[in-house]
């Protein structure tokens, strides 16, 4: 029987039961790494108040780093009957250092100890979410680059609806991405304030130095509310937040990659080596990858809406439900993170099949926005423009065939300003050329784009 660290009060061993329901050893072990930093950081700060010694701050130290190796190195024993990451480490320290290490938790809380452990992790995890942001916003601008001369049809309410650079499309998501790293940078801001030195809520009698503690673990400044510091879930729900647009957007660009794949597209290919099979059917090849993408999204919205029902109407300040702040986020920050990475190497793997793009760009009267341009630099208001094409486009939708097909006889039916010149306005290639407004399609706006975001990525 193992006595617990709290078990001065107890005259009785805790039920099994009660012991397997109220650990979080078996999950929180994730934050092994970070609670030591943590200690380290407060040793500094027990030493400057005078409540260790010199000496005693060396012991403890060296004892937190041994241990440290430990885990490093995969020979620590975790026990479930110490509940959780912190009295693990604690009780380790005292089998190694013995009675000192009692001094360890001197002015501080598991309160404190464990939003410390919390936000050093998830900064951890931000930076490296953030670099593999930027892998994948890499990729999509090295593809776009590639393939400048592609002409696919643009969509909306996925009808055709004008012609558009493939690698625009591309650019797209590059900005979407974009505003992720965006956000989680952003987010970086509120991480990096320090809990530790709150200890249970209301701070201690010690003077325990909280900037020393806050600069030692690299947060911006100590937090100004010792109640708030202990009970403030935000960063967590913050970074399922933005880990949930990320999904999003890699879902909607999965699900465009599972469409392209399909023969009634047949936009793009994806090379064998990210595609599965099917046990039956021998010709299949599946973006199992992509769909799999879009079917984790569901599991890090849920973790969102499980985090923020947990915190909803919990009273000041600390209380167990927070606990179950852990398994959500771990799940979302693993998910996040394998998903970005799969859809890099679906992205660079990815390989447009142009003539069938090109070929998909010219059906569906693509052009027939720049019929009524043309109508309306011949000095037509718009909105005739717009009615005018509109009975050209049904015409040619009747005879089966394209704008460019029809005779200028056939054309001048629908109207007398109508021009030998029309040509030029109907092809798919002329199409995107003249949308050279700020942010628009035409080869020369989408090479500035790609410009202007290789020098933002090399500038992060
Ligand atoms: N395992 C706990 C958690 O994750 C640590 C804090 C426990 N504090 C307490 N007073 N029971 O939230």
């Amino acid at each position: 029987e193992l006595r617990k660290p709290w078990g001065g009060r107890f005259r009785e061993a805790t039920d099994r039961l009660v012991e397997e329901f109220t650990e979080s050893v078996s999950f929180d072990r994730r934050l092994a790494l970070h609670d030591i930093r943590g200690s380290l950081a407060h040793v500094k700060a027990l030493q400057k108040a005078g409540l260790l010694t010199e000496e005693e701050a060396q012991r403890l130290s060296e004892g937190l780093k041994a241990i440290e190796r430990e885990i490093r190195e995969g020979r620590f024993k975790f026990r479930m009957e110490l509940e959780d990451v912190h009295m693990n480490i604690e009780r380790a320290l005292f089998e190694r250092i013995g009675p000192l290490a009692g001094k360890l938790h001197t002015g501080r809380s598991r309160n404190d100890q464990v939003a410390t452990d919390f936000k050093l992790y998830l900064i951890d995890e931000t930076r490296d979410i953030l670099s593999l942001l930027k892998d994948l916003r890499q990729v999509l601008v090295a593809k776009a680059e590639a393939h400048l001369d592609v002409i696919m049809p643009g969509f909306t309410h996925l009808q055709h609806a004008q012609p558009v650079l493939f690698s625009h499309h591309l650019m797209a998501y590059y900005e979407m991405f974009t505003r992720d790293a965006e956000r989680f940078r952003e987010a970086l801001k509120r991480l990096r304030i320090s809990p530790l030195g709150s200890a249970a809520l209301a701070g201690t009698p010690y003077p325990l130095d909280r900037e020393l503690t806050a600069q030692e673990l690299d947060f911006e400044k100590p937090a100004a509310n010792s109640l708030d510091a202990v009970s403030d879930r935000d960063y967590a729900l913050e970074f399922l937040f933005n880990s949930a647009i990320v999904m999003m957007h890699l879902s909607r660009l999965c699900e465009e990659v599972i469409l392209w794949m399909s023969p009634e597209f047949g936009f793009i290919d994806l090379p064998d080596a990210l595609c599965t099979g099917s046990s039956i059917m021998p010709q299949k090849k599946n973006p199992d990858v992509a769909e799999l993408i879009r079917g984790k999204t569901g599991r890090v919205y849920g973790h969102l809406m499980a985090l923020l029902t947990v915190l909803k109407g919990l009273p000041l300040t600390y209380n167990r439900d927070l606990q179950e702040d852990k398994e959500p986020v771990f799940d979302t920050a693993d998910t996040v993170k394998r998903s970005l990475k799969l859809a890099t190497l679906m992205v660079s793997g990815l390989k447009p099949r142009a003539a069938r793009l090109r070929a998909a760009a010219e059906e569906g009267y693509t052009t027939a926005t720049d019929l009524a341009d043309y109508l309306v630099m011949k000095g037509i208001p718009f909105r005739e423009a717009h009615e005018i094409t509109g009975k050209i486009v049904a015409y040619a939708e009747e005879k089966g065939v394209k704008l460019w097909e029809l005779s200028l006889e056939e054309l001048r039916r629908f109207s007398e300003s109508i021009e030998a010149d029309v040509y030029e306005w109907l092809t798919v290639e002329g199409s995107v050329a003249r949308r050279r407004t700020l942010g628009g399609t035409a080869p020369e706006r989408v090479r500035e784009a790609i410009a202007s975001a290789r020098r933002q990525l090399e500038s992060e």
